[in-house]
């Protein structure tokens, strides 16, 4: 279930937010401590107006109010009220003896980080014998993620009712997953967070269908640093949607890939991006070697702990290419000799183009074109009449750096252009190349197929690609 929780100033803001409500939330958390003045006479329209369950929460300010306020819900029919357990023993316990039909939560904060004595905290609440339990611990690591998703696992075992997730930006695994670990619920928002890390009901809903998983979720996910810019969680999210598959894909920031080992047990495959494509080789039980010679792996499939490593970027890229172009015996140019160039370098080779490398650093241009017994040039060095194919690997005229191009407009002459970016869309250069007729290949069909072979490899289904491509567009065209 998704509880959408509200923390608005005044009443009438409240009571709005409330109305907006709709499907992506099957309950609502008001949290009364937010509400200036709040009076127990206040309570008594909110319960009138209600349209789903409410959860009455107050901590935070003075204790004999928020008490007051929450006896006054207890007595309107609040659904749920929730009790901090800083309320102490004999409050909590007045509570649940003189509740009707109310729940009682008892709920236990810490904004710092998960305490060693977590299990002692969460078997003080369970003695007092409240409906619920609620733990929300702020995370520092990823581990702290797993912590709390065993708790609920234990609370599952001794057959109670829990609410448990992390705090802050490095818990928001455990806000996806702990429905599907069995929890009773997750929070989100409507227009603001209530509390750190908070995702929105609408992407809870909507993008990771948190309320449609169930125990037993294959988790997949994309890992990287940073990640917040990736889109992938969109396509793959999507793509299980549309088959149907208890499934959900999550971006986990790594500080670094030692934490594999954590995620190893608990996810079915990833997704790697900057900067572990190459450092991951070391740590994968199976390195395909297609991937191996290319030495950069960005899919990985995990079965019973064990990691397989794949490069779905350079399929991506040659089938993306292919669609306008041959490549076998054309003058190819491909500038830049990072991850992309290499993936790509790779496909140009084997499929037998004539490949010229151009790269800023000459140092890591060299040992790409070595590689491949292919020549490395500078940009000036270049005959562009002869080339039938420009390819651009490097963020140059990525967003915000929008009018930048790796080469002046002049060069672009009876040539196919490709740009790897898909953030803008069309950049400058393929801008350029349209202007001087050539025929351009923009990137986020290299996003697509990369997306959707990783897709095939996790689950030996065919994601709709059109349907993937409609999503990101709509994502980069709204943001
Ligand atoms: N469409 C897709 O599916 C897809 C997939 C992967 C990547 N990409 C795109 O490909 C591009 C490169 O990504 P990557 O993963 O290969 O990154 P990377 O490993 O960091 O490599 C970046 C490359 O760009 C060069 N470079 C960076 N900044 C430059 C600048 N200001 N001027 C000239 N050269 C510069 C670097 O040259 P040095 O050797 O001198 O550092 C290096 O060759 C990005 O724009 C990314 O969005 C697209």
């Amino acid at each position: 279930m998704i509880c959408c929780s509200i923390a608005a100033r005044t009443k009438e803001h409240l009571l709005d937010e409330m109305s907006h409500i709709k499907f992506n939330a099957s309950l609502v958390e008001v949290r009364m401590d937010s509400l200036m003045d709040a009076k127990p006479e206040d309570i008594k329209e909110i319960i009138a107006k209600k349209r789903k369950p409410v959860i009455l929460a107050c901590k935070g300010v003075e204790k004999k109010i928020c008490l007051g306020l929450l006896k006054k819900g207890m007595e309107e029919g609040a659904e749920y009220i929730d009790l901090d357990l800083d309320y102490g023993e004999k409050t909590i316990k007045e509570f649940i003896k003189t509740k009707k039909d109310t729940k009682i939560i008892v709920s236990y904060h810490n904004n710092e980080n998960v305490p060693e004595n977590i299990q002692e905290i969460y078997e003080k609440i369970k003695k007092l014998k409240p409906d619920i339990i609620k733990i929300a611990c702020t995370a520092v690591s990823l581990s702290d993620n797993i912590i709390i998703l065993d708790l609920l696992k234990k609370s599952k075992a001794d057959n109670i009712d829990m609410i448990a997730h992390c705090m802050g930006p490095k818990g928001q695994l455990s806000r996806i997953l702990n429905v599907p670990f069995g929890s009773f619920l997750t929070y989100g928002y409507l227009n603001q967070p209530t509390a750190p890390g908070q995702i929105s009901c609408d992407y809870l809903k909507k993008v990771y269908r948190v309320d449609r998983l169930k125990p037993g979720v294959n988790i997949y996910g994309l890992i990287g640093n940073p990640i917040s810019a990736s889109r992938s969680y969109i396509v793959h999210n999507l793509a299980f949607k549309e088959h149907e598959l208890n499934a959900v894909y999550i971006n986990v920031e790594l500080k670094d890939l030692k934490e594999l080992d954590l995620l190893k047990h608990l996810f079915s495959g990833l997704s790697v991006t900057m900067p572990f494509k190459e450092s991951i080789l070391t740590y994968l039980d199976h390195v395909d070697d297609r991937a191996a010679k290319i030495g950069a792996v960005n899919t990985v499939v995990i079965k019973q702990g064990k990691l397989f490593g794949y490069n779905t970027d350079w399929t991506a890229a040659l089938d993306t290419i292919q669609e306008k172009i041959q490549i076998q015996d054309k003058n190819v140019v491909l500038i830049g000799a990072g991850g992309a160039a290499k993936a790509i370098a790779f496909g140009i080779w084997k499929k037998r183009g004539r490949l010229t490398i151009i790269n800023r650093t000459e140092a890591n241009g060299k040992k790409l074109a070595s590689s491949l017994h292919v020549s490395l040039k500078k940009i000036n060095e270049i005959d562009w009449e002869k080339v039938d194919l420009l390819i651009n690997a490097t963020p140059i005229g990525m967003a915000p750096r929008v009018h930048d191009s790796p080469v002046p407009r002049n060069v672009l002459r009876n040539m196919v252009v490709f740009d790897t970016i898909y953030n803008p869309l069309i950049t400058k250069l393929l801008n350029d190349a349209e202007r001087n007729r050539c025929p351009i290949v923009t990137g986020i069909k290299m996003f697509i197929n990369q997306a959707a072979q990783q897709f095939e490899f996790w689950t030996r289904k065919k994601p709709d690609k059109e349907l993937m491509e409609e999503s990101v567009l709509q994502y980069v065209v709204d943001h």
